[in-house]
């Protein structure tokens, strides 16, 4: 800490030790990367949590994070650090995509007594699967008897918290399509509430995207838009991987605008339009004949 700063009794920077500790930390916690030339950022989003500790300097919370009682406040520094941007119908060509073609085979397996799984993975305040959850409704209005559900995931315990709590400022409800805003939408004071449905089809879960995944596998459709973008290249590649694995035949995969699959990628996902993707259909089994 400069003498200038505790003289003045404001909380410094991270010197370029701290910085390179904390960007550790975070990199093994999440797979998030913070570059070295970040330490104004990390000093204003984690100046709250040094307050609310009471501790006057970056070396002291060092100190507290990698104590043996420091875990919990790993957990906050990360929520701290993430950026949780989002909003209803974000990249709304994905949700185009989704009406004309992804959603219509998925509704009519459901209908004939098939289950569809849906992953938001990273899924932050809950705008993205809320989204997908009023297109699906629009779409089906049998849906109360359909076995579709959406699991929506995030690293970070309060944005699943907000996305549980389904309440919005009213200017949220600005990108939603008016159509869906009147059905599904209900205005409460200067909030706006999410109706049941489309609430009730989905389940908030802390994950960490950079640990063992708890779910089997077996998404029809997983949202991971802008999550990966802050992970590094070796991190990304494992995600993609393990995305795909988590995919069902013919399942697919969306990313964030500025998230590819690399070219010539080891998986077998292949473009289907503007960032989303897509696992062959199974072929058929040469030793289970369709007749049988
Ligand atoms: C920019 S938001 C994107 C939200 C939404 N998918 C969208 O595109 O609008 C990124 C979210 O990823 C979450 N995140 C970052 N690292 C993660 C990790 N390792 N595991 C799970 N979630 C993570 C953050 O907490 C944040 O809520």
């Amino acid at each position: 800490m400069s003498i200038a700063a505790s003289l003045a009794g404001a909380l410094a920077p991270p010197d370029a030790a701290e910085l390179a500790e904390i960007a550790r930390l975070v990199r093994e916690g999440s797979g998030i990367v913070i570059g070295a030339g970040k330490a104004s950022m990390v000093q204003s989003r984690l100046a709250k949590r040094l307050r609310a500790l009471g501790l006057k300097d970056f070396r002291s919370y060092l100190a507290l994070l990698n104590a043996p009682e420091g875990g919990d406040e790993r957990r906050r520094m990360l929520s701290a650090l993430t950026t949780n941007v989002t909003h209803f119908f974000r990249e709304s060509h994905h949700f185009e995509q989704l009406r004309a073609t992804v959603l219509p085979p998925l509704i009519a397996r459901a209908r004939a007594g098939g289950a569809v799984r849906i992953w938001s993975a990273g899924c932050s305040s809950g705008e993205e699967p809320y989204s997908i959850a009023m297109l699906l409704c629009d779409m089906a209005d049998d849906i109360a008897g359909l076995d579709i559900r959406i699991l929506a995931t995030d690293i970070d315990r309060e944005m699943t918290a907000l996305g549980r709590a389904a309440r919005y400022a009213a200017a949220a409800a600005e990108t939603v399509p008016a159509a869906l805003a009147r059905r599904f939408i209900a205005a409460v004071g200067d909030r706006v509430v999410l109706r049941d449905p489309p609430r009730s089809l989905v389940s908030f879960r802390e994950l960490n995207l950079h640990s063992a995944w708890p779910m089997r596998g077996g998404f029809d459709i997983i949202f991971c838009r802008n999550v990966a973008i802050y992970f590094d290249t070796p991190t990304q590649d494992a995600l993609w991987l393990r995305l795909e694995a988590a995919l069902r035949p013919g399942g697919w995969l969306f990313l964030g605008h500025s998230e590819r699959l690399p070219v010539g990628d080891p998986t077998r996902l292949s473009s289907q339009g503007i960032t989303s993707y897509r696992l062959p259909v199974a072929a058929p089994d040469p030793e289970q004949p369709p007749w049988h």
